[in-house]
């Protein structure tokens, strides 16, 4: 997968991308990263990006012929592929598991980073095809978000996590949050690993797993819950299970 970014500050990339996961990927070859700064695309002696919104107010808005040629030029560079062209801001569709898991299907992705009050509104309308926000807050700009959904969207290229169902069974991708993790040791300050985790009973501990993903969900994230096709059966289970508190971990 190749993902371009866009931004005015290239630099602010450098930590996330170079560690970890993501370094991996790329190092393997299973993602190519590449960042463009916007202003290398001006042409005047200030290498000015921002200028006034006309009809006044505050704050500066990213001009359309930076933007425009650092999209053209990042266009070209395969002619045979078409990217999906992604605009960072607060106005977009929400970010979540299922859009990282779209988004991981794309051959390529660019993400535009938006700066100060925003970008040029023809640059919204003709060259971006999707607008993606992570959520319902401002940032300074969209730098983070897009470190945000490369993060999310590389770890579920094949090949990028370490072992093949690590991005699998995790929150989000059945619709619930994930049941709780215990490792060694058994007892750790009198704290203990429940009985079932090492009983070596595969079944009983499948079937505690997701009693468990059903009991956090319901405590924590209902929403989720309503969305999500569970069973009569496990609805009717979990019902009792929340009214008698039984078996529930602290929320
Ligand atoms: N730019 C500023 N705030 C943002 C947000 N919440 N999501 C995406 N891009 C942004």
């Amino acid at each position: 997968m190749r993902i371009d970014v866009l931004t005015l500050f290239p630099a602010m990339f450098s930590g996330p991308f170079d560690e970890s996961i993501i370094k991996r990927a790329q190092d393997r070859g299973l993602a190519q990263v590449h960042l463009h700064n916007i202003r290398d695309f001006t042409h005047d002696r200030h290498h000015i990006v921002d200028d006034y919104p006309y009809g006044g107010g505050a704050g500066m808005v990213l001009k359309p012929e930076p933007v425009f040629e650092a999209l053209q030029s990042v266009r070209s560079a395969l002619v045979d592929v078409v990217p999906v062209v992604a605009l960072m801001t607060p106005q977009g569709q929400r970010f979540e598991q299922s859009m990282a898991e779209e988004l991981a299907k794309a051959p390529w992705l660019v993400l535009l980073c938006g700066h100060y009050e925003g970008v040029d509104e023809r640059i919204r309308q003709h060259m971006v095809d999707r607008e993606i926000s992570v959520g319902d807050y401002v940032l300074t700009g969209g730098e983070l978000p897009a470190m945000v959904v490369l993060d999310a969207v590389v770890r579920l290229i094949p090949g990028v996590m370490g072992s093949a169902d690590s991005a699998g069974d995790e929150s989000f991708s059945s619709g619930l949050l994930e049941y709780p993790h215990y490792t060694r040791p058994s007892d750790f300050m009198g704290w203990k690993t429940p009985d079932v985790l090492l009983s070596g009973h595969h079944a009983e501990v499948a079937k505690w797993r997701r009693r468990q993903a059903l009991i956090r969900t319901a405590q924590r994230r209902p929403d989720l819950l309503a969305e999500n096709p569970i069973t009569a059966e496990e609805r009717e289970w979990l019902a009792e299970a929340l009214e008698e508190g039984q078996g529930l971990s602290p929320a």
